[in-house]
């Protein structure tokens, strides 16, 4: 799971992971997200397909993950390219398709909105598309399939959204026939992988075998318990794998919480009260953290580790083991801080993640210094190969973050991961 913002390094901890699992799987989100991956100086980046895919695992695509279809076939279509088996790729009928209307709102309504008001989406159709599926006029992979019920979904879910729509609603990609004939043939395409995806997991389960799922984007987009509205339209934390995959509550025995070693944010809007906002620290992070988003080519907002974010990220997963990324480029920055609690304007301290947007605008983040490392540590391969600073660093998060630090990233590559 992303214990930030997203952008956490998730895919590369997948990746690893992925070699002591024998099926992973996603369960919300979509081509909102962005994984990249480096395998022997190889760089391969998803947006839907599990990061287990290069283990070879089953990898499932769960009923809560919305999916574009020309995007993932554009992905598979990637691996056939790399030499990369897709025979373990599976879908559930049930995963609901993003339509060219979901993408075309999606613009149309961060068009509409001021600066100020605006989310920042990926534009990628995931709000609408969620929204389509709680009102009941969704499309599922299962029903583009049947050209009949295709047609009828499309033409009762687009008239509604016609006046909102304006000037692209002319647009060729958006009559009905064309929907329909393009859907309907991307649908059975894919529709080689479908699957009952929550018997798959059942049984690997009864079979005692470890299934790891994915989470996309990070608990503070939550849609229910991130700073609404700039969330993810998708709940991020660990209990949205038994909603969008059918896992089993009482099956679910470890979670690990993917945090960077400093937060970032891909959009300009939203509370972020550690962010170091424009100035040299931020411009350093992003050009040694190469901090751009995989999915918008946006430049992230960087800030120091937010330990009262992290705590409430922590409580909100069951985080039983946190997973440190890009410590390594943390290098030479002295002191090297962390955020433990928050001052109010009125100056009480606070520890815990207020559920107000307009006080955490305004809490000031209140810092403890550490003394930093220096150097490279991208070689270090276990705790006693790094740096005092360093340790004390992960020693000082793990304590204040309420779970165990069981994992440290030092570098891109799959090899660059100390295992504590
Ligand atoms: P949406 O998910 O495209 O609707 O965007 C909603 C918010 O979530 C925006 O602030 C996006 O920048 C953010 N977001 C969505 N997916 C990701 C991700 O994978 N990483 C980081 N931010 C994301």
């Amino acid at each position: 799971m992303g214990a930030q913002w997203g952008d956490e390094g998730k895919g590369k901890i997948t990746d690893f992971l992925a070699a002591d699992a024998e099926m992973v799987v996603r369960f919300q989100g979509g081509n909102n997200a962005g994984h990249t991956i480096i395998v022997d100086g190889v760089t391969y980046k998803f947006h839907l397909i599990p990061s287990g895919i290069l283990s070879g695992k089953v990898c499932a695509l769960g009923n809560g993950v919305v999916i574009d279809p020309q995007i993932l076939l554009d992905e598979i279509q990637g691996l056939h390219q790399a030499g990369i088996s897709d025979q373990g790729l599976k879908i559930s009928p049930n995963a609901h398709l993003i339509m060219p209307y979901h993408v075309a709102l999606d613009h149309a309504q961060e068009d509409a909105r001021s600066a100020k008001d605006s989310i920042g989406t990926t534009r990628r159709g995931i709000g609408p598309c969620y929204a389509d599926k709680a009102s009941r006029v969704g499309v599922r992979l299962q029903d583009a399939l049947d050209k009949d019920l295709l047609r009828s979904r499309v033409e009762a879910t687009l008239q509604p959204k016609l006046h909102l729509l304006g000037e692209r609603t002319h647009a060729p990609e958006l009559q009905v026939d064309h929907i329909v004939e393009t859907y309907h043939a991307l649908a059975l395409k894919l529709s080689v992988y479908m699957e009952d995806v929550a018997r798959l997991i059942w049984d690997a389960c009864d079979r005692k075998e470890r299934v790891l799922c994915e989470g996309a984007q990070g608990a503070l987009l939550d849609l229910d318990h991130g700073m609404y509205p700039f969330v993810t339209s998708s709940n991020c934390i660990a209990a949205a794998a038994c909603a969008g995959a059918g896992v089993d509550p009482r099956s679910i025995n470890r979670v690990y919480g993917v945090a960077k070693a400093y937060p970032t944010r891909v959009d300009t809007v939203g509370p972020f009260p550690t962010k170091f906002g424009d100035s040299p620290m931020n411009t350093l992070l992003v050009e040694r953290g190469g901090e751009f988003g995989t999915t918008t080519g946006r430049q992230r907002r960087c800030g120091w580790m937010d330990l009262v974010a992290l705590r409430h990220a922590v409580r909100l997963n069951g985080i039983t083991d946190l997973v440190l990324t890009k410590l390594d480029v943390m290098y030479d920055i002295h002191p090297l801080c962390v955020v433990d609690t928050y001052a109010l304007p009125d100056g009480q301290i606070i520890d815990y993640y207020p559920y107000q947007a307009d006080l955490l605008d305004q809490v000031h983040p209140v810092i403890t210094e550490l003394s930093g490392f220096s150097g490279d540590i991208s070689g270090a391969r276990s705790w006693d190969d790094l740096p005092h600073g360093a340790q004390e660093f992960i020693q000082a998060v793990g304590e204040r973050a309420g779970a165990p630090v069981s994992m440290v990233g030092v570098g891109q590559s799959r090899e660059q991961i100390i295992t504590l």
